[in-house]
């Protein structure tokens, strides 16, 4: 097989390793072996079982492992208390037992759905998340948080479950719809905006190589991005501080997301909408410099994230932003991009500062 890269994530209470190259999917059998008698279970949507499961289920049978396939229905609904609880019987019916894994193929919804089923099932088995699109292969698979949602909101149960192992393929982004790339791509500027000023240049430097799905490109990107994650949730496992600096552009994002007429707006779109909106903000606020907004902009226009974009109603998005359960009496904490690489957890940002940014920023965007 061709090269492969690892980043390690030492965590006190279960560290384990992130392994990324094109096609470690077909070869997994081999890399991640099976104690005797272990059993494996792959869950996926249909869609991506048909493109992907084959060849890796030849795979783990080859490697020696005893393993079932259960597909789950295809998209956000799936993830709810109703499909985790059908799986946990599946399980049940197929006797898996303390010792057995389950192995997530797919984006953020199968891996955030797999690690809660794994969480609770027999109170707690292993899991592995085998990611598939971009979103999920540089954020959902890392980092331990997994989840279903209510009709109230989104990830409202769930638990912090630290899969045993993951595996990233960059050969599934080949049939990635360019759409879900780009949306991916917002999580990846995040990152090198909070910590990687040379991650950024890069990207600047090598955007066609990514969007042509060149493989080395992708594996140094990838690489880079969850050794970022890491290196920020290693410091702060359970998201009691540090962490809220991953959700830079998220609280202008989540307004944006829930303003959008049938969430028509795709997850990375509104957060590249929420991290210009919140960099203006910055910049009015002294904390950071006009060229690195005039640079962040730049980028996200580059990368297809600032044009055909749905339109987004600006009062209800400001008034979602009020709904935000952060915000208390006026004023809210939130992550600051403070140069190209650098970014701060602000207290005290006031309310009416950062809706006028967002009413700025959607009004630019039409
Ligand atoms: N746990 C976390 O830390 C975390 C972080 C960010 C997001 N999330 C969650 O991730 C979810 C979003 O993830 P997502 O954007 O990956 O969505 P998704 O899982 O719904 O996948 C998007 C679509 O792409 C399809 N797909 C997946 N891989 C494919 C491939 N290789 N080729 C073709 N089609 C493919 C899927 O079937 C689906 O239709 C949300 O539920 C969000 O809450 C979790
Ligand atoms: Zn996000």
């Amino acid at each position: 097989m061709n090269s492969l890269t690892k980043v390690h994530v030492p965590l006190a209470a279960a560290s384990y390793d992130i392994t990324i190259g094109a096609t470690v999917h077909e070869h997994l059998g081999r890399l991640y072996p099976p104690r005797a008698g272990q059993r494996g279970c792959v869950i996926a949507p249909q869609n991506v079982m048909d493109l992907y499961a084959g060849r890796l289920l030849d795979s783990l049978s080859a490697g020696g492992w005893e393993v079932e396939l259960l597909p789950v229905a295809d998209g956000e609904a799936a993830k709810n208390l109703q499909t985790a609880e059908q799986l946990c019987r599946r399980l049940a019916q197929m006797a898996f037992d303390r010792g057995s894994v389950l192995f997530a193929l797919g984006g953020g919804v199968v891996g955030d759905l797999v690690g809660f089923v794994a969480a609770i099932y027999l109170r707690g088995i292993a899991f592995v998340q085998l990611p598939t699109t971009l979103l999920a292969q540089v954020d959902a698979s890392v980092g331990g948080k997994v989840a279903v949602d209510l009709p109230e909101g989104k990830n409202l149960i769930g638990a912090f479950h630290q899969p045993d192992d993951v595996f990233i393929d960059t050969v599934p982004l080949n049939t990635l719809p360019d759409r879900q790339l780009r949306s991916g791509m917002a999580e990846v500027i995040k990152h090198a905006v909070i910590a990687d000023a040379e991650l950024f240049s890069y990207i600047e430097a090598n955007l066609d190589r990514i969007y042509g799905r060149e493989p080395a490109t992708l594996e140094h990107l990838l690489a880079r991005n969850c050794q970022i994650k890491v290196d920020i949730i290693v410091q702060d496992p359970y998201d009691t501080g540090l962490r809220s600096l991953l959700n830079l552009g998220h609280t202008v994002g989540h307004a944006v997301e829930a303003a959008a007429a049938d969430w028509a707006i795709h997850h990375g779109e509104a957060v590249a909408i929420g991290m210009l909106a919140e960099a203006r903000l910055a910049v009015q606020l002294g904390i950071c410099q006009q060229h690195d907004l005039d640079r962040l902009q730049n980028l996200l226009g580059k990368a297809g994230l600032q044009s055909g974009i749905p339109e987004v109603d600006i009062d209800q998005a400001t008034a979602a932003l009020r709904r935000d359960k952060k915000i208390a009496d006026q004023t809210l904490r939130l992550p600051l991009m403070t140069a190209i690489g650098s970014a701060e957890v602000f207290e005290d940002i006031r309310l009416n500062q950062l809706d006028t940014a967002l009413r700025d920023a959607l009004q630019n965007h039409k």
